[in-house]
């Protein structure tokens, strides 16, 4: 069989939104050249997809959306990632997510978060930069490549999921915006609207959401902002349009519906750390030797499998960030 290279694969988010910037100029028999695919996986009958289809008509226009396309299987260049893990299917990772905005229940977050508007979209990249940014939903698909990158996702709550995401590195938007010299963190604010997100209208948690990271974490190329999964825009239930991915940290670092960006001197104030200092903390670097207060952190139950497997210390990604904490005690910043 032909490998498949994830930097061969367009999504097909991005090659919809690139269809309309081509079809706009008159060239849109190139732009089909571009929607090279690899077979599809996940198996999802259509009717349970079709969810999509409202991602992408307010991405098109409700006219121009070629349904074959909006309707297209879930697509990933491998059927596992690179320990030989298989991928969780399409229907496991819509299904099973944390999103305190639209619910705590995790099953019931998909169908709650089902008519949150997440287009149009726009991110501002702002604080101790030369070169601030606001950039909308297309200025992030035509300036930064979106490529596939699969990574497992490791929850404090000791599950996990392996996912194909589409996106591309956080350090090109972060390059683009210029930090200044005395920038030493990032901080990731989720977007603050009640209105649509029930669960802002209570008090379980502070909004809107914030994460941070340090710049050099940031700068990791294992970091990255997800527009997409399994060659699909993201959907509301994951965080769309756009959210951040730090494979190596505890899933609550991966924040959600991303709309601003910040470079600061001091260390941000962080969601979870901020409700409960003693549990998450501000680095929640994968960890199974430093046991959460409440559970151990050693073993982890795989979606979609019986039984526990061990949790690798950075959640398997040591080698490529382990040099980040040298010299740092891991039990005391955790
Ligand atoms: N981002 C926001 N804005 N709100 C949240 O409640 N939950 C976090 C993280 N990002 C959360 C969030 C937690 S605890 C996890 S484990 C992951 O999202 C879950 O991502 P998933 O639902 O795509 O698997």
């Amino acid at each position: 069989m032909v490998k498949i290279l994830p930097s061969e694969i367009t999504p097909e988010h991005v090659f919809l939104n690139r269809r309309q910037f081509m079809a706009a100029s008159g060239a849109l028999a190139g732009a089909l050249a571009l929607s090279a695919c690899a077979p599809g996986l996940g198996g999802e009958p259509a009717s349970e997809i079709g969810a999509l289809q409202p991602a992408v008509a307010a991405t098109l226009g409700p006219d121009k959306v070629p349904a074959a396309l909006a309707y297209t299987e879930p697509t990933a260049s491998s059927g596992q990632d690179e320990l030989g893990d298989p991928l969780n299917t399409f229907q496991e990772i819509t299904n099973y997510n944390n999103f305190y905005e639209f619910s705590t229940s995790k099953e019931a977050v998909a169908s709650a978060a089902a008519s949150f508007q997440s287009y149009p979209w726009q991110v501002a990249v702002t604080g101790l930069v030369n070169n601030p940014l606001t950039l909308d939903l297309d200025d992030l698909y035509a300036r930064y490549t979106q490529q596939e990158h699969i990574f497992r996702l490791r929850c404090v709550e000791a599950w996990s999921m392996v996912i194909p995401w589409v996106g591309f590195p956080l350090a090109e938007l972060l390059k683009e915006a210029d930090p200044q010299s005395n920038a030493q963190y990032v901080q990731f604010v989720t977007v603050y609207r009640p209105e649509e997100m029930p669960g802002q209208r209570s008090s379980i948690l502070e909004w809107p959401y914030q994460e941070g990271l340090r710049i050099d974490e940031a700068m990791n190329p294992l970091a990255i902002l997800a527009t997409g999964m399994y060659g699909k825009p993201l959907t509301n239930q994951q965080g769309a349009p756009v959210r951040l991915v730090v494979p190596w940290k505890y899933g609550f670092k991966s924040i959600k519906s991303v709309v601003s960006i910040v470079l600061t001197e001091s260390l941000p104030a962080t969601t979870w750390n901020t409700a409960a200092p003693h549990e998450y903390g501000f680095y929640a670097n994968v960890n199974p030797a430093v046991d959460h207060p409440r559970w151990s952190q050693a073993s982890e139950r795989r979606i979609g499998e019986n039984g526990r497997r061990p949790t690798l210390p950075f959640n398997g990604y040591a080698e490529e960030v382990a040099a980040l904490y040298a010299g740092m005690d891991l039990t005391r910043s955790f």
